[in-house]
């Protein structure tokens, strides 16, 4: 609403700029103070307070995401420091500066700077197929996000911003748009990633697929920061500022903006555009509908923590997000709704849920262990808040009415079932924060696909910091059996971390966590291959005969290198709706497979040597 009036009282050439700037306006029409009164933006618009070009510096890369197939979201931030906006500095108790010729609060309460951008077919830029202009302010950290559209589908793009009536320009980035929803497309390709934690390791796993041109975009399952204390920087020197957990909308600007000087981060976000949602500490650790893990409010949503009600850490943490990624709003709607869909091709439909911050019911908190066990199988659980799920299972319809070849979730937390009685003990075997912990979300969503007779469904995990791989599959309700595969409805790969580190133990042994990888295959019939020791990531590529997923894993994390180890690769058939046999061809590097062998070749490749080259990579 702000937001409407706002633009209206503009002169019709300024809104349309200011309007461009997809970050002034709130991700939610209930929630207007997320949103900035363009009004009060355009009054400061005055050349003689304003900023020179030679004052501004394009101070974190660029980035696009949600690609669309005639549109891309596009993001940079022009800054006259690199240095965040502190207004609302909650926590350290500071007050905000009044501006009065503003009528707001801001510390840096600045005029507005304009920007220029365009897109073009090759990489000379001279080929321009559209531009635009937008303007930012310290309102919104300087960030600018736009939407460039009039764009072809499934085409790659390269795209520039620069200071109005300047030569100040940023980085050139690549964006590639989807094929449309009616398109035949050959094959595409995904690289998989969650739980990127800056002081644990550089995220060498972001280059590798740059460094190889290996993918068409990425996706991010989220835990793409970490609200907590940094204390762990020491060893490799890498400190997410601020030092300290993080709670005021300055903490979260300046945390996400720390992640984004990982050289290899900055690569990925400018070579791929970036299909990502939000997992836990987007926001804190383990979050449910009314509260996190660090609070004991079971009842009551607004208790004060670290100085500031829970809801207001929540707004202050989802609007650094919308700030800082390239992200689309797809809907308005009360809930702050990240869950969205993306249709590619007639190849496949991705659809991304909201697992974590949407509506949860209570979750394992660590001291209510018991508690949340007692209550993992009642009905009444939800784990996506039932709007959403139901939205789910249409999506689901929808994409097999249409005849999409593939449906894959992107998906926060581990879907299977998963008995961790080798870590946690027999009293409490599952990971109740994960879906056993919502055994009916589950169950309906197993009956939706069962029932509507779904075919070729994939889900993809992330928040474990460990890999698993599995038939989909309905246990004790459907028969299964784990030699064939025969009974499964689909597939479920979920990959490690990026950099946090594996919950066995932070420096575990390789032999100590196959160990512990044999145990976890034992345990579950479904688990066909499980990693415990590797960081990394994983490719899927998709055609309409089949889907491979590759898992690699690093090395070393303690410094910044182009190698990774192949570390097992699957395929399924279009149709089979499990993992083809013998799965992972019968042998793995590391982890262990149910049915086959772990053989340690101990083979590194370096990604800046294994390109793959059609040259339309950016230099790095
Ligand atoms: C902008 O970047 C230049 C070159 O890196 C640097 O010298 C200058 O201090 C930066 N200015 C600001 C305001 O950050
Ligand atoms: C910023 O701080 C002001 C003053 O304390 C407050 O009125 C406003 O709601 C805050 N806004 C946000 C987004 O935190
Ligand atoms: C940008 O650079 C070009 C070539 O050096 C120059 O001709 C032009 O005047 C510059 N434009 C601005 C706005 O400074
Ligand atoms: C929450 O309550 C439990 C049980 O009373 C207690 O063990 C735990 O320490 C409390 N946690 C916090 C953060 O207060
Ligand atoms: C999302 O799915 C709906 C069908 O349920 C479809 O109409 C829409 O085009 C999809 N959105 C995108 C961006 O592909
Ligand atoms: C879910 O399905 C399992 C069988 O796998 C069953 O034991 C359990 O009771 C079901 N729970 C609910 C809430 O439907
Ligand atoms: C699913 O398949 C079964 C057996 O082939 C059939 O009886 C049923 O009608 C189908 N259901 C739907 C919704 O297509
Ligand atoms: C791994 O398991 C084997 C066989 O159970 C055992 O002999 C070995 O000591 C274990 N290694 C470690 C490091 O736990
Ligand atoms: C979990 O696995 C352990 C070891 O295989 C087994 O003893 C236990 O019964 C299992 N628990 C459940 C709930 O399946
Ligand atoms: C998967 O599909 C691709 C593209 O059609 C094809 O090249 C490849 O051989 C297939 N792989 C398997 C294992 O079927
Ligand atoms: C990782 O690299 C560091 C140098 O940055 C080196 O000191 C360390 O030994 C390496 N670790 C392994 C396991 O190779
Ligand atoms: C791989 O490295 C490990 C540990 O250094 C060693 O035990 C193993 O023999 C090596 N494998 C091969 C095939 O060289």
């Amino acid at each position: 609403m702000l937001y409407l009036l706002s633009t209206l009282t503009l002169a019709a050439a300024a809104s349309a700029s200011f309007v461009g700037n997809l970050n002034y306006r709130s991700p939610s029409l209930h929630h207007p103070e997320l949103g900035v009164s363009l009004r009060k933006v355009h009054k400061r618009n005055n050349a003689a307070s304003g900023f020179s070009p030679s004052q501004l510096n394009f101070t974190h890369g660029v980035a696009s995401g949600d690609p669309y197939p005639d549109s891309i979201i596009l993001w940079t931030r022009i800054a006259p420091t690199s240095d965040n906006d502190r207004s609302n500095i909650t926590v350290s108790g500071a007050v905000p500066m009044y501006n009065h010729d503003t009528e707001e609060y801001v510390s840096v309460s600045t005029a507005p700077i304009c920007v220029n951008y365009k897109v073009a077919s090759d990489k000379a830029l001279s080929s321009v197929v559209s531009t635009g202009t937008a303007w930012t302010s310290s309102d919104i950290d300087y960030t600018v996000k736009v939407e460039a559209d009039k764009l072809a589908p499934f085409t790659t793009y390269y795209y520039q911003f620069n200071v109005c009536n300047s030569n100040n320009t940023s980085p050139i980035g690549r964006a590639k748009t989807t094929p449309a929803a009616d398109d035949t497309v050959s094959s595409i390709g995904l690289a998989v990633y969650s739980c990127s934690n800056f002081p644990y390791g550089y995220f060498n796993a972001y280059g590798n697929p740059v460094r190889k041109d290996s993918v068409d975009y990425v996706v991010h399952l989220g835990d793409y920061i970490y609200e907590s204390k940094g204390s762990y920087g020491a060893p490799i020197g890498r400190l997410p500022l601020p030092d300290k957990e993080i709670y005021s909308l300055y903490d979260y600007r300046k945390r996400i903006a720390t992640y984004r000087t990982d050289l290899d981060l900055l690569a990925s976000a400018a070579s791929f555009s970036w299909i990502s949602v939000w997992d836990d500490h987007e926001v804190a650790d383990n979050t449910w509908r009314d509260s996190s893990s660090r609070l004991n409010n079971t009842e009551q949503s607004f208790v004060m923590d670290g100085g500031v009600s829970v809801e207001q850490r929540k707004m202050n943490a989802v609007r650094a997000y919308f700030e800082w990624m390239p992200i689309r709003q797809v809907e308005m709607d009360d809930n702050l709704r990240i869950w969205r869909n993306f249709s590619i091709g007639s190849l496949l439909d991705l659809i991304m849920l909201d697992t974590r911050q949407y509506d949860r019911s209570i979750t394992d908190l660590y001291w209510n262990t018991d508690y949340v066990h007692q209550i993992s199988n009642d009905a009444g659980r939800t784990l996506m808040g039932s709007r959403q799920e139901n939205w789910f299972y249409n999506q689901l319809s929808a994409s097999a009415a249409r005849k999409a070849a593939w449906r894959v979730i992107g998906n926060q937390i581990v879907f299977s079932r998963m008995n961790e009685s080798v870590a946690y003990g027999n009293e409490n075997p599952l990971d109740y924060d994960a879906w056993d912990g919502y055994q009916a979300s589950r169950n309906r969503t197993l009956q939706h696909l069962y029932t509507q007779n779904i075919s070729n469904t994939v889900f993809l995990s992330g928040d474990s910091h460990m890999s698993w791989v599995s038939d989909l599959v309905w246990l004790d309700e459907h028969p299964y059996d784990p030699v064939t595969g025969a009974g499964s409805i689909g597939v479920e790969f979920a990959g490690t971390a990026v950099t946090s580190p594996c919950p066995y133990g932070q420096n575990i042994a390789l032999d100590k966590a196959n160990n512990a990888s044999r145990a976890l295959v034992q345990a579950n019939r479904e688990l066909q291959w499980q990693d415990v020791y590797y960081r990394g990531y994983f490719e899927l590529h998709i055609s309409y005969s089949n889907i491979s997923a590759s898992f690699f894993g690093m090395p070393n994390i303690t410094h910044r290198n182009p190698l990774e180890i192949p570390l097992a690769s699957f395929s399924v058939q279009s149709g089979e709706n499990r993992l083809s046999r013998p799965v992972a061809g019968g042998s793995v590097e590391s982890g262990a497979l149910k049915y086959g062998q772990t053989v340690q070749t101990n083979v590194t490749v370096d990604t800046s040597a294994a390109r793959s080259g059609n040259n339309s990579r950016l230099a790095l």
